[in-house]
């Protein structure tokens, strides 16, 4: 008995020496926390912060609805992006079955940003209602005055009831919605060429747009964008939030129409705007995709598939969800991803590779381990 606690007390002193001395990235493999628990912060978004980065995401738990939300938003910190401690749940489901962020509903990738003006810490997820699976498609918002919460729960909502996107045509705006949008709906398969066509921006003009993956960016102007996919995520809308991110001023454009973007993350380099997204498969990987603009709200150029080598359709076995700046560096950006397991979404694992940039293009290939001095 002396002689297990002995081994016991000797195994758990070498784990936490190798979590503390780890000063690498491993893709895929189990990644723990300081306290020797796996990171649980999936579909995840990156603050910085005074000098300390924090990274929220879902809690996911065993269980074929494992990926909805039974416990909300976790939050951890990091000083150096290799170690995370546990920060608790920043953004708590609810227990009332009428609240709507009751136990059971969806709050995905949600992201936070932090306003300048106001001082306050603002979440913003892709909502669905408990027990509705994904068709509501809704934004919801949380707010905070302490970057690690608790979120206090502002609203669920659909975005921009009444607002035209500001770059469609005339002919688009008199053109009438085909009988065929009331009833269109992808779920998955080979994707259908006419989504376009069907002006379902334009069906839901009364309601309010549909919302599912998303993502915000922070310009260096102070100002916000949400970038949501949306029309049954044929097309990504990029809308622009009203100073106080609690809400949009109205203007908001269309891109890559008829493209089925989903997981777009959004990051800036010498003045140009790049998108890493991925197509449209469910839980299961694709290709990603990657694009540049000179400007947030288009056009943009799509630059093709980052991904380099083997496993490169299936982004390594995983989706992203963030493209992360590394500070002090120049020109120094980590896409993150999840490597999903609808099994036991709990073990859904993080890949994260450095972000190349050959002939203007984007490059992300796969390594086994590395660290920060990857980058110059
Ligand atoms: C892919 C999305 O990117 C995820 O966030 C999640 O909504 C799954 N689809 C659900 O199938």
């Amino acid at each position: 008995m002396k002689k297990r606690l002995i081994s016991m007390f000797l195994v758990l002193i070498l784990g936490t020496a190798l979590i503390a001395e780890n000063r690498s990235f491993q893709p895929g493999k189990i990644w723990y926390d300081t306290t020797g628990n796996p990171i649980n912060a999936h579909a995840g978004g990156f603050l910085f912060h005074e000098d300390t980065y924090y990274w929220f995401g879902q809690i996911m738990i065993p269980g074929s609805r494992g990926s909805d939300a039974w416990v909300g938003v976790s939050c951890y910190s990091s000083t150096d992006l290799y170690h995370w401690e546990y920060k608790g749940v920043a953004f708590q489901v609810d227990d009332h079955a009428a609240h709507p962020v009751t136990r059971g509903c969806k709050i995905e990738r949600p992201k936070v940003i932090y306003n300048e003006k106001t001082k306050k810490f603002v979440m913003w997820w892709h909502h669905d209602i408990n027990g509705q699976g994904h068709k509501n498609a809704m934004t919801g918002i949380a707010m905070s005055d302490k970057v690690e919460g608790p979120y206090e729960f502002v609203r669920i909502f659909r975005p921009l009831p009444g607002f035209y996107p500001f770059n469609i045509s005339e002919e688009m705006k008199n053109r009438p919605v085909p009988d065929m949008a009331k009833n269109f709906s992808f779920t998955g398969g080979s994707l259908p060429a006419e989504a376009d066509s069907l002006l379902i921006f334009k069906r839901d003009l009364h309601t309010g747009q549909m919302a599912r993956d998303m993502t915000l960016f922070v310009d260096d102007d102070g100002k916000a964008y949400h970038i949501y996919s949306s029309e049954e995520n044929a097309t990504l809308h990029i809308a622009e939030l009203s100073d106080d991110y609690l809400g949009y001023t109205g203007r908001y454009a269309r891109a890559f129409p008829g493209r089925f973007m989903e997981a777009p993350a959004i990051f800036k380099k010498d003045g140009n705007y790049y998108i890493i997204a991925s197509g449209c498969t469910g839980w299961a990987p694709n290709a990603a995709r990657s694009a540049v603009a000179n400007h947030l709200f288009g056009p943009w150029e799509e630059l093709g598939n980052p991904c380099q080598g083997n496993e490169a359709e299936t982004t390594f076995n995983s989706q992203g969800t963030f493209v992360l700046p590394v500070q002090g560096k120049k020109n120094a950006f980590i896409f993150v991803a999840d490597r999903w397991n609808p099994s036991c979404p709990n073990d859904a694992r993080y890949v994260w590779l450095p972000v190349e940039f050959k002939e203007n293009k984007l490059m992300l290939r796969w390594k086994d381990e590395w660290d920060l001095n990857e980058f110059e």
